[in-house]
């Protein structure tokens, strides 16, 4: 019954789906466990791309049940219109499971994630306004709503009403807008979304314990990253759950003793969207050179992604909050072209060495990054498949990386196929 957990360890956007997509062929069942339609996989099989928000990696595979769990809050017209473009792609989603106890988010969320950023100006945190935030904010006020609350009508008109008895006022007394109509909308959700989401509704807590008792390989995907985690992140300027590892037991239920293997993912440089604290982030050529050959602009949301050298700093933070297992290197190709790499090994904080992660922000605002300098390979990794092939300056890059960081890496990406990743040392 051995449970895997897949956790970004930068601020997102590290290659997690095509990771997970690898190693879902060894696994029964692929539970999300937090974040929603502010995620965004990009998966290419056969030259095809797959942009993924909610429905977890695993649905490319007949053999996988993908799940998504209790943390995760769910627009159901998101999750509605992505289904029926997988299936019109002939993707059969009829094995997705959601969890009744998932909270939704609902037109209202949306309009205040953008009303709270536009009033926050200069101070906003580039958030994906999805309405992530309002939404968990409103599970932990204890006024959401829940996925099994679609299946009765009554109780959820009745919650609908009374919460937007409150939003409402907001909407008119603060933000001057007009009321959001609570019967227009429920009719439209019982109509639109009730029915069609009925079928996918599940207790998805006794579907893993069934399986991971069965002694099926479960593996939970996580979405965004460490450092947009709410606890460990760069608050304020994180998302409003816990991607880190821990936060699959809660978003999936499940207790830790189950999990066995901790899979890290790292871009081979770092890059980060919407604002907040970044010590190794580039505004030169090399970051537009990034940028610019990693394709660096939101799935989701389109915006110019910040680049930055790898930061050896950050990732043993991610270690210790995940306790990661291994790391997969993502986009090693996209340093191909590139003379010499820096990675940054430790901050100088006002005259003083951190070898890891200061605890205090501001200490962070004012890091500057210790680089190593490491030779490039000047050549193209996109054919590479065996460790055997990799130039000597690739191999010395990643074992730089590894004896930085104190994990092995395990897989290590050279292109965005499904075949392009390169086996690089066991798991310890
Ligand atoms: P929210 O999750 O939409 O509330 O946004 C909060 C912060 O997390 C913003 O800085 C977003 O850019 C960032 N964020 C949310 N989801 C992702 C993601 O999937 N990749 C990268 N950044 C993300």
């Amino acid at each position: 019954m051995p449970a895997t957990v897949v956790v970004g360890t930068q601020w997102g956007d590290e290659g997690k789906g095509k990771l997970t997509d690898l190693i879902a062929k060894e696994m029964q069942l692929v539970v999300r466990y937090q974040g929603g339609h502010n995620a965004g996989h990009t998966l290419v099989v056969d030259g095809e791309s797959f942009a993924l928000q909610l429905v977890p990696s695993g649905v490319l595979y007949d053999h996988i049940t993908p799940v998504i769990g209790n943390g995760v809050v769910v627009d159901p017209f998101v999750l509605l219109a992505e289904i029926a473009t997988l299936e019109a792609k002939g993707v059969d989603c009829s094995r997705l499971r959601v969890s009744g106890n998932a909270h939704l988010i609902l037109p209202y969320h949306q309009e205040l994630d953008r009303l709270t950023e536009r009033y926050l100006g200069k101070n906003k945190l580039g958030t994906t306004k999805r309405g992530i935030g309002p939404a968990y904010a409103d599970k932990a006020m204890r006024v959401g709503i829940r996925v099994q609350d679609l299946l009765d009508a009554d109780i959820f008109r009745e919650k609908l009403t009374a919460v937007l008895v409150d939003k409402n006022k907001v909407f008119a007394r603060v933000y001057n807008r007009l009321p959001e109509d609570a019967d227009e909308l429920a009719d439209r959700v019982l109509t639109e979304v009730a029915p069609a989401l009925e079928p996918y509704i599940a207790d998805t807590v006794s579907l893993v314990h069934d399986s991971l008792e069965a002694g099926q390989n479960v593996l939970f995907e996580g979405a965004q990253a460490t450092f947009l985690d709410l606890d460990h992140g760069t608050y304020p300027f994180v998302t409003s759950s816990n991607p880190v590892a821990g936060g699959a037991c809660t978003g999936a239920g499940v207790g830790p003793r189950y999990i066995q293997r901790v899979v890290g993912i790292a871009k081979a440089y770092v890059t980060r969207v919407g604002a907040g604290p970044f010590p190794t982030e580039l505004f030169d050529s090399v970051g537009d050179h990034l940028v610019e050959v990693g394709r660096e602009f939101g799935t989701n949301t389109g915006r110019r992604r910040r680049p930055g050298w790898f930061d050896a700093v950050m990732l043993r933070q991610a270690v210790r909050l995940n306790s990661l297992s291994e790391l997969a290197i993502t986009k090693l190709d996209i340093l191909d072209a590139l003379e010499t790499l820096q990675v940054c090994v430790a901050y100088d904080v006002n005259g003083v060495r951190h070898d890891h992660l200061p605890y205090h922000q501001s200490d962070l605002h004012a890091a500057t990054p210790i680089y190593e300098t490491l030779p490039g390979w000047g050549c193209d990794l996109t054919g590479v498949t065996e460790r055997h092939q990799l130039p000597a300056a690739a191999v010395q890059y990643l074992e730089f990386l590894e004896q930085q960081v104190g994990v092995p890496i395990t897989y290590v990406g050279v292109g965005p196929g499904r075949e392009q990743f390169v086996h690089f040392s066991d798991a310890g």
